[in-house]
């Protein structure tokens, strides 16, 4: 088995020389077509190619400040994160793999501009945003793909929050990984929107990790799932070059729910919704047979991700309260 530490190993330099403070950010980014299951669990290598699109804005700033009192701390939203914390650990784990045993202490501040209302992940902008820090940090002039296959280690999703736009993860064939990064794709669609509903915040009882393991481990129908991705991102790619907006809301929507559709299936069963997640669904196909072209798309967890175009916005507006909407197109 090859380890992280070894992928990272092969593409840095032999001395680092580390500048005094760096930063970045990196956006969120919201799937169309998901990424489910693990080939590789250590690289965080997928089992099925996935498409995003970025949340422009929204997302993860990261400043990287080489340590003068000689130890790591760690901020989040200004407020400074205990040693012991999973924060901390699984953060300071991925500076590690770069650091590879060479003394260098960090101060790593991250501040999330997602409102965390939304009730959105930011462990992919995260990641992003704390690879090309450290990309920044450390001087070491790496390539996009090669960032993103790096960030894909932290978080599977983050390899995708490289780019602005939409991107396609490729799933890849290496035993590396490094040919399983994120790809921008040129296309752009200025009147896309995407709201965020908000039905509950707090953390997931299952992470993605644990549900993908059990929904692989015990559930017959995720057999079927690696089929209904290759499908929904060969109809993702004809909607974003014919600009079919109802092709493109319809195939989001139904990969959205045959994924939730394998959670299900598993053992114990994985149910990310609330019933507020259901009423908000039926909300959505109730506009949808009035004529309202809007559809959803759903993650690991119970909050909606409403699709529509710029010329519907007051309606979707006025339908969803509070709502957070995204032109992830905007200049
Ligand atoms: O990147 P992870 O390990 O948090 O997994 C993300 C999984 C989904 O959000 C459910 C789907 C996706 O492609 O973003």
């Amino acid at each position: 088995m090859i380890t992280k530490q070894q992928v990272v190993q092969a593409h840095l330099p032999a001395t680092l020389t580390p500048r005094d403070e760096a930063e970045a950010f990196a956006p969120s980014n919201i799937a169309l077509c998901k990424y489910w299951g693990k080939r590789d669990a250590e690289l965080n290598l997928p089992i099925n190619a996935s498409l995003s699109v970025s949340l422009a804005h929204l997302g993860t700033r990261t400043r990287l400040v080489h340590a003068t009192d000689g130890r790591d701390r760690v901020w989040l939203n200004g407020a400074e994160q205990a040693a012991d914390s999973a924060f901390s650990q699984k953060l300071l784990a991925f500076v590690d793999l770069f650091r590879a045993g060479h003394a260098l202490p960090v101060h790593v501040h991250t501040q999330n501009n997602i409102p965390t209302a939304a009730g959105l992940a930011s462990s992919a902008s995260g990641f992003a945003a704390l690879t090309l820090a450290l990309n920044e940090w450390l001087n070491l002039e790496l390539a996009p793909a090669v960032l993103s296959a790096f960030a894909r280690m932290g978080s599977g999703s983050a390899c995708r929050s490289l780019f602005e736009g939409f991107v396609q993860w490729e799933d890849g064939i290496r035993d590396d990984g490094m040919d399983s990064h994120g790809v921008r794709l040129e296309a752009s669609w200025p009147e896309l929107r995407i709201g965020l509903v908000k039905v509950a915040t707090g953390e997931k009882a299952v992470d993605s990790r644990a549900g993908m393991k059990r929904t692989i481990e015990t559930a017959h129908l995720y057999q079927s799932w690696p089929l209904q991705a290759a499908a929904d991102l060969t109809r993702l790619h004809q909607a974003i070059g014919e600009k079919d907006f109802a092709l493109l809301g319809q195939t989001a929507e139904q990969n959205a729910l045959s994924m939730h559709a394998t959670m299900i299936a598993s053992w114990p069963p994985l149910l990310y919704w609330t019933p507020d997640s259901v009423a908000a669904m039926q909300q959505v196909w109730q506009l949808r047979e009035q004529g309202l072209a809007l559809y959803f798309t759903m993650d690991a967890g119970p909050n909606l991700k409403l699709l529509f175009e710029a010329g519907d916005q007051a309606q979707v507006e006025q339908a969803f309260a509070g709502l957070e909407v995204v032109a992830p197109f905007s200049a």
